[in-house]
């Protein structure tokens, strides 16, 4: 289906190109429901694509060469197929660029393809936490995969996302967004196992049951590539290797006694964090099919706690969007992924969404925090090719 997004991905090309793009691909951010900093310790996560997206549109060329461009830089980049090495990468372009990098180190035969085109214009939020960065990802990824004939399974081309961000971006992240990004549908989550990627896809039934998502984007920035978010990574290693185990995902909450008698505190608060939080996810996965979603509020609180107190990951900005908007009538709400900033989510009444609204900027404003953008989501489908036939 093509929309006003896509005519504008279209047009973009047009302009910066001379001529039409022969297919229009797209894939969706992400919010994640509930399992934060689980997915690189091999446990469970229980996310969403929603409907913000970014759309590629894309042209093959008859030579090597690549040529990139997109709504948010005046620059078009180019570069040879044969200089794609991620020392060289940087700035926007390392994202698409990227990927059709980490294509190769899963196959496919850089030699034997062709040079292209894209044009890249996006209604993802950059800096919210809604992963615009694994969209881009996996929508270039989609849009390769079909021009240059690979055929890689979608849990694949997530492992490329993944491998994009960790090498050429340098952020040292999971499998999660761009496993959402590709895998989502409408109106439900995706439950990963994060070992062994089994997926499975829980509907949530969000608007029968009265309720909407709502997101605040606290407008404070985080970056992933560096700073507090490697750090929780190596607690969470030091932790498992201290404790015996592969990863922290082998652990239960029996072994929390043990943990904390064996490690300093700050490394054990980040290990009951972990443990709790996937205990949490197959805990929200169990509700929400014998139950449904009106069970699953305190699930949320519970691990937005987790994440303030002992993973330390929250902001004030955060906590306040959490508190306001239950007080004001959320069932339950959290601080959703990596932290140190970006947005909160809040299951809403549907009734209640202007009243909890209006209380997150009376609260931001009261306190002279930036004003938040709050605005509900739902539950859509993952990458897709929107227009074009198969070359
Ligand atoms: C970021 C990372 C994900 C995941 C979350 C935290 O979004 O990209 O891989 O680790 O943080 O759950």
């Amino acid at each position: 289906m093509v929309d006003a997004l896509d005519r504008a991905a279209q047009a973009g090309f047009q302009s910066r190109f001379h001529r039409s793009a022969t297919g229009l691909w797209s894939a969706p951010g992400r919010v994640n429901l509930i399992g934060e900093h689980t997915d690189y310790n091999d446990g469970f996560v229980l996310p969403l694509a929603i409907d913000r997206r970014t759309v590629v549109a894309l042209s093959t060329r008859t030579d090597r060469v690549v040529r990139v461009a997109s709504s948010f830089a005046a620059e078009t980049v180019e570069v040879s197929l044969d200089e794609l090495v991620p020392e060289k990468l940087d700035g926007w372009s390392a994202y698409p660029l990227g990927v059709a990098w980490a294509l190769r180190q899963f196959g496919a035969d850089l030699t034997a393809v062709p040079g292209f085109e894209v044009y890249i214009d996006s209604d993802v939020p950059v800096g919210a936490g809604l992963s615009s960065s694994a969209a881009l990802e996996s929508a270039v990824a989609v849009a390769l995969n079909d021009v240059w004939d690979l055929s890689l399974d979608r849990a694949t081309l997530a492992r490329v996302g993944q491998l994009a961000e960790n090498r050429v971006v340098g952020a040292p992240t999971g499998i999660m967004d761009q496993s959402a990004s590709l895998l989502g549908q409408a109106d439900a989550a995706v439950f990963l196992d994060c070992r062994s990627l089994a997926a499975e896809v829980i509907p949530l039934g969000l608007n029968p049951a009265g309720l909407e998502l709502l997101i605040i984007d606290t407008r404070v920035s985080h970056s992933h590539a560096t700073g507090g978010y490697a750090a929780r990574r190596k607690s969470c290693e030091a932790g498992a290797r201290a404790l015996g185990v592969p990863a922290l995902r082998d652990l239960s909450l029996h072994d929390l006694p043990r943990a904390q008698a064996m490690l300093d505190d700050e490394t054990f608060r980040r290990v009951r964090h972990i443990v709790t939080e996937n205990q949490r996810v197959l805990d929200t996965v169990e509700a929400l099919r014998s139950s449904g979603c009106t069970a699953i509020g305190p699930l949320l609180d519970a691990s937005h706690r987790s994440m303030r107190d002992d993973f330390e990951i929250s902001a004030p900005e955060l906590d306040v969007a959490v508190d306001t908007a239950r007080r004001a009538g959320a069932i339950g709400a959290r601080m959703t992924g990596g932290g140190f900033g970006g947005a909160a989510i809040a299951l809403t009444p549907t009734e209640l969404v202007p009243a909890v609204t209006a209380a997150v900027m009376v609260a931001f404003t009261e306190r002279g925090f930036a004003t938040p953008d709050v605005f509900v989501v739902h539950a859509a489908d993952g990458a897709a090719r929107d227009s074009g036939a198969r070359p």
